[in-house]
C-alpha cells in the first residue's frame, strides 16, 4: 500500500522533447487523489502505475506520471490541477474529493485544451456533458449494491438459522455508510437492502451511520453498537471492505456470545484475506486493476489519438464501466490466484 504516493515520476521529457520528427514520444499525465491514506484509492494507484510502465514497454513511449494526494481538500486539489495546467501535462487525472464541486477544475481545464480522465468519485452528468473532452472511468454503483445484498440472500436462503441468531425469522442489521453525498455510499446502501428484502427476507434496522470509509470509524461505530445492542445484531452491512473490518475489529474486541456476520465491498487485499479467513461473509470485487487499465489506456487513446483496446468499451464517448465481481468462501481461492 502507498501511504505517501506523493510525486511518482517514472521517465521524464521536457516539453521540447515531447515530438521527435513531428512524432509524439510520450505523455505527461498529472494524477491528484482525494485522500492518499484511503486503502481502495491506494491499492488502484497502485495499478495506475503498474499499467503505465506495461503501456510504456508495450508501444515504446514514455510516460510520466505525476501523482499527488489532496487530503480531501477541494481547494487543494484545484490548485494542484492549476499546477498541472501550468506545467502543460497532455492529460489530468482526477479523483475529484467533492463530486458535485467539479466546475473549477473543468474551467480551468477547458481553457488551457487539456483533457481530464475523472475517475470513482463521479461527477454530475451536466459537468461531464460541458466539453467532449471530460471522461469518467469507474464501476456502477447500483450493481455493487445488489451483489452485496444477493450474497446475503443467497445466505439466508441456504441456512437461515445461522444468521438469525434469535430465532425470529428477520434479520437484525446495522449499516456502515461511506460518505454523505458519495454515489457509492447512498446507492449501495438502498440496493442491498432492496435485493434482501426482494428475496423475502424480512429486515429490521437498528442502526445506520456514516463512518467516511475508514477502518477506525467502522470500529468505533460498531463497539457502540454493541454496548446498545450486545447481542440483537445479526448482520454488519459495510459500504466498503475497510469499515467492515473495522467492525470486526470491534467484535474481536466486545467478544459477544454470537457475533455477527459481516459483509464489505471493495476486495482489496485485506478484504479478500478476511473472506479467506472467514471474518467476512463475503464481499464484492470493485475492479481497482482494471479501473486503472481503462484510465491509462483512454489517456494513451486520446493523446495518441488511437483506438482503445476491444475489450475496453467507451460508453456515450464519455464512460468506461468496469463490472463488479462477488466473493464469498465458493470462489476466494480462483480470485485470490487472480490478484
Ligand atoms: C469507493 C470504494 C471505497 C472508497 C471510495 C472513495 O468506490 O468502495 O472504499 O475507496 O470509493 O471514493
Amino acid at each position: 500500500m502507498i501511504c505517501i504516493v506523493i510525486v511518482y515520476i517514472f521517465s521524464g521529457f521536457s516539453k521540447e522533447q515531447k515530438r521527435e520528427n513531428g512524432e509524439r514520444k510520450g505523455m505527461r499525465v498529472g494524477v491528484s487523489i482525494y485522500n492518499q491514506y484511503d486503502t481502495f484509492i491506494s491499492s488502484l494507484t497502485e495499478s495506475l502505475i503498474e499499467e503505465a510502465k506495461r503501456l510504456e514497454q508495450e508501444k515504446g513511449i514514455t510516460i510520466t506520471l505525476d501523482i499527488v494526494s489532496a487530503g480531501s481538500s477541494q481547494m487543494t486539489q484545484n490548485y494542484q490541477v492549476e499546477e498541472f495546467i501550468n506545467k502543460d501535462y497532455d492529460i489530468l487525472c482526477i479523483n475529484l474529493v467533492d463530486r458535485t464541486d467539479a466546475t473549477t477544475a473543468i474551467d480551468m481545464a477547458m481553457n488551457a485544451d487539456i483533457p481530464v480522465i475523472f475517475f470513482n468519485r463521479e461527477l454530475v452528468e451536466q459537468d461531464l456533458e460541458r466539453w467532449n473532452k471530460l471522461f469518467y472511468v469507474g464501476a456502477v454503483a447500483l450493481e455493487s449494491g445488489i451483489m452485496q445484498g444477493q450474497i446475503v440472500a443467497q445466505m439466508c436462503q441456504e441456512d437461515f438459522a445461522s444468521i438469525d441468531k434469535n430465532g425470529d425469522g428477520v434479520l437484525q442489521y446495522v449499516m456502515l455508510e461511506g460518505e454523505a453525498g458519495h454515489q457509492d455510499s447512498s446507492i449501495r446502501t438502498e440496493y442491498v437492502i432492496k435485493t434482501i428484502m426482494e428475496a423475502g427476507i424480512q429486515v429490521e434496522k437498528l442502526g445506520d451511520e456514516i463512518a467516511n470509509w475508514i477502518r477506525a470509524q467502522g470500529e468505533t461505530r460498531m463497539s457502540q453498537w454493541l454496548k446498545q445492542y450486545p447481542d440483537e445484531i445479526e448482520l454488519v452491512i459495510a459500504n466498503n471492505d475497510d469499515m467492515a473490518l473495522g467492525a470486526i475489529d470491534a467484535i474481536k474486541k466486545e467478544k459477544p456470545a454470537r457475533p455477527p456476520k459481516v459483509i464489505g465491498i471493495d476486495g482489496t487485499d485485506v478484504g479478500l484475506e478476511a473472506v479467506k479467513n472467514k471474518d467476512m461473509i463475503g464481499t464484492v470485487l470493485n475492479d481497482s486493476k482494471g479501473q486503472a487499465e481503462g484510465i491509462i489506456e483512454l489517456a494513451y487513446s486520446v493523446i495518441f489519438h488511437k483506438k482503445l483496446p476491444e475489450h475496453i468499451e467507451l460508453i456515450d464517448g464519455k464512460y468506461i464501466r468496469k463490472p463488479h465481481v462477488i466473493v464469498t468462501e465458493d470462489n476466494i481461492d480462483e480470485i485470490l490466484t487472480l490478484k
